[in-house]
């Protein structure tokens, strides 16, 4: 069926939106990249990567000689930080501004690339009079403010793997990742703003170093004014010891394949992996990807990104990809309620932001605010906007297109992962008709099936897994420490065919347009992040009074998915003044105090038993079905059929 005639009209594939001429005239993007990219594909990443500057060329695209590993633009040198900043300046633009910062408290700063070159030149020299030498790794801790972007610009300036934690997570799991990759120096804040008030950072970084052996320095940036421990010969103060360096720096060039970061993410089992990506063909796609589906104007256009630092779209589309594009973007410190729900509409409007990405999570907050709060606002700036991080649903997709997108601006709902470190499939805003709900194709140069259990390509409308049946530049490059690990995780699944197994589900529609499902596995998606099952499972059972315990991701009008945990309980005999809602709470502050608040359980109900298949297996989905209220249908190979009751009737008085 022709992309024109559209008869469908179930409740998914309810409208389809053609470009408007308009945006079509002064579009980035047209329908050349696809025929370029399916001509040729190597040919097109090439093309992309010629936008960068490299010291010396390449010798090869792609070496795919040893799948799964792949190596893009081989013996290729470049410096990251050199293309995301000084080659700015050198062209005439460093009066340009870099960062529109906002602090949560409502002071601002305004960055320019010249600015931006010297103070990362400043951090730059600061590691090195460290000693530190390419290759080692540094951990990130720190709110959103502009030294979160300026450190990791230094180390990809110097080489420095950097390891960015999002400022949520808690102490353990800050330690675990420290320990991972050995981190030598960590950069931390004395305190974040959290809706209006300050917290400790740094008291938590103390916490999570006591006895971490390969940390010999932390360097400490003064944000709220906290008090804080320095301790002698480890801490320095950012404003001692970086601003006090020079602002000249020569950039030394990288290997293509020269790590560039790791970032840790949830899988299935209960420690996350650290997710490794390198240099020149992660840049050039993020790059790609970044001017094509944001259709970025660089001369014109005010971009906003309302992602951390702390996850891969802070990566990817704050600094790494926006910076190569030589943006002018908004960086915002707080959280959208703080002090009022209009917040980001009053940066939009005081800013002039034309492009703004955020997560479907907080489209439907701002649906259950209510649109009078956009409508208080002028939001005539804004021409494009992005979802990412979970499937939109179509109501929202509406919303947003109505009430943020004043019904014409496109909408790009972009699919991608860590792992796949840049948008993979995405409308391409000008040259594809969008429609509430789908995130479209594959872009020009990706390659994606969906496919059923045996690898075969499903029938249109059908649910299967999404793939990845070709090589594409900004691959993750394996799993930190573990380097047989991603071909067990993501290759073995579907190794007769060569796929990568995204751990999606999808389906294709009528058009042959993607439609994401959701995860497969036991990974969930809490407001557009990903925790894994077992990981909360892991952090309940670590307390002394659990026996067992069974998570899972049940739907949750605003945040996709909400954690419900169900708790077996071991005797407790010393313990049995708390009644079960104090024991509940004490073991999600248990959960918040091993993970970080992000993985604290929606509810968590006590209960004397769990759902068991006769082989002993937890059965997940009836438990689902109970925390989503569903009738738990069919128990007929439950080994217990009175677990089930007995679970569905405390459900209705937890907490
Ligand atoms: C989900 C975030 C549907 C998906 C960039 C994926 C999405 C996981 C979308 C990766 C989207 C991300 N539509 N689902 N547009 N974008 N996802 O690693 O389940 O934090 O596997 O990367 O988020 O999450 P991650």
């Amino acid at each position: 069926m022709s992309r024109e005639t559209v008869t469908h009209t179930g409740p998914d594939v309810a409208r389809v939106f053609a470009p408007t001429e308009q945006f079509q005239a002064q579009a980035n993007a047209d329908a050349s990249h696809y025929e370029h990219a399916d001509r040729d594909s190597e040919h097109f990443w090439a093309t992309q990567a010629e936008k960068l500057d490299w010291t010396r060329p390449w010798d090869e695209v792609l070496d795919w000689s040893n799948p799964p590993n792949a190596r893009w633009f081989t013996g290729g040198k470049l410096n990251v930080a050199y293309n995301c900043l000084d080659r700015h300046v050198l062209a005439g633009h460093g009066d340009q501004v870099a960062l529109h910062w906002v602090g949560e408290p409502g002071d601002t700063r305004d960055i320019t690339y010249s600015q931006l070159t010297d103070e990362v030149c400043r951090a730059a020299n600061a590691l090195s009079s460290l000693g530190l030498v390419a290759g080692d790794r540094v951990v990130i801790q720190l709110p959103m403010i502009p030294e979160a972007v300026v450190s990791m610009l230094a180390c990809a300036r110097l080489g420095l793997v950097h390891s960015v934690v999002f400022g949520g997570f808690s102490p353990a799991a800050l330690r675990a990742r420290v320990d991972d990759a050995a981190a030598r120096v960590v950069i931390t804040s004395d305190g974040q703003y959290r809706r209006g008030a300050g917290a400790p950072m740094k008291a938590n970084v103390d916490e999570a170093l006591m006895g971490a052996e390969t940390v010999e320095k932390v360097i400490v940036v003064r944000r709220v004014g906290e008090p804080v421990a320095m301790q002698e010969g480890r801490d320095a103060w950012w404003h001692d010891l970086v601003s006090s360096q020079s602002p000249e720096h020569e950039p030394e060039s990288f290997d293509s394949e020269h790590p560039l970061f790791i970032l840790y993410t949830s899988g299935t089992t209960g420690k996350p992996k650290g997710i490794l990506h390198t240099s020149g063909g992660y840049l050039t796609q993020v790059a790609y990807t970044h001017q094509a589906v944001f259709d970025l104007k660089p001369d014109t256009d005010v971009y906003w990104c309302g992602a951390d630092v702390g996850w891969i779209t802070g990566h990817s589309y704050i600094v790494y990809g926006p910076l190569a594009n030589r943006a002018t973007q908004v960086i915002y410190e707080g959280t959208p309620n703080t002090p009022h729900e209009g917040r980001h509409f009053e940066i939009i409007e005081k800013y002039g932001v034309t492009i703004y990405y955020i997560a479907p999570t907080l489209i439907r907050t701002f649906m259950k605010w209510g649109e009078h709060i956009p409508r208080g606002y002028n939001l005539e700036s804004v021409r494009l906007l992005g979802s990412v991080g979970e499937p939109i649903n179509p109501e929202a997709w509406m919303w947003y297109h109505t009430h943020i997108g004043r019904s014409t601006t496109p909408i790009v709902d972009t699919w991608w992962q860590t792992e796949t470190g840049a948008i993979m499939i995405s409308p391409l805003p000008g040259v594809t008709a969008t429609k509430p709900g789908s995130a479209h194709q594959a872009l020009p140069g990706i390659s994606v099936r969906v496919v059923d259990d045996h690898g075969d390509a499903v029938e249109s409308g059908g649910g299967g897994y999404l793939v990845i049946d070709k090589p594409w530049p900004a691959m993750s490059r394996g799993i930190w420490g573990e380097p047989d690990r991603a071909q067990e995780v993501y290759w073995d699944r579907f190794k007769a065919q060569g796929f990568y197994f995204a751990g999606d589900g999808a389906k294709y529609d009528e058009h042959g347009d993607i439609w994401l499902l959701g995860r497969v596995d036991d990974v969930m998606n809490i407001s557009g992040h990903r925790i894994s099952t077992v990981e909360v499972e892991s952090a309940l059972v670590s307390h002394p009074m659990v026996a067992e315990a069974a998570v899972v991701g049940a739907a949750d009008a605003t945040t996709g998915q909400a954690i419900v945990a169900f708790v077996i309980l071991r005797d407790r005999n010393d313990d049995d003044t708390l009644d079960n809602n104090d024991v509940a709470k004490v073991l999600m502050a248990h959960v918040v105090a091993e993970i970080g608040p992000i993985a604290r359980p929606k509810r968590l109900l006590i209960v004397p038993e769990l759902p068991k298949t006769r082989s002993g297996k937890i059965m997940r989905r009836l438990l689902r079905d109970v925390a989503e209220g569903r009738d738990i249908g069919d128990v007929a190979t439950l080994a217990d059929t009175s677990a089930m009751r007995t679970i569905a009737t405390s459900m209705a008085g937890a907490p």
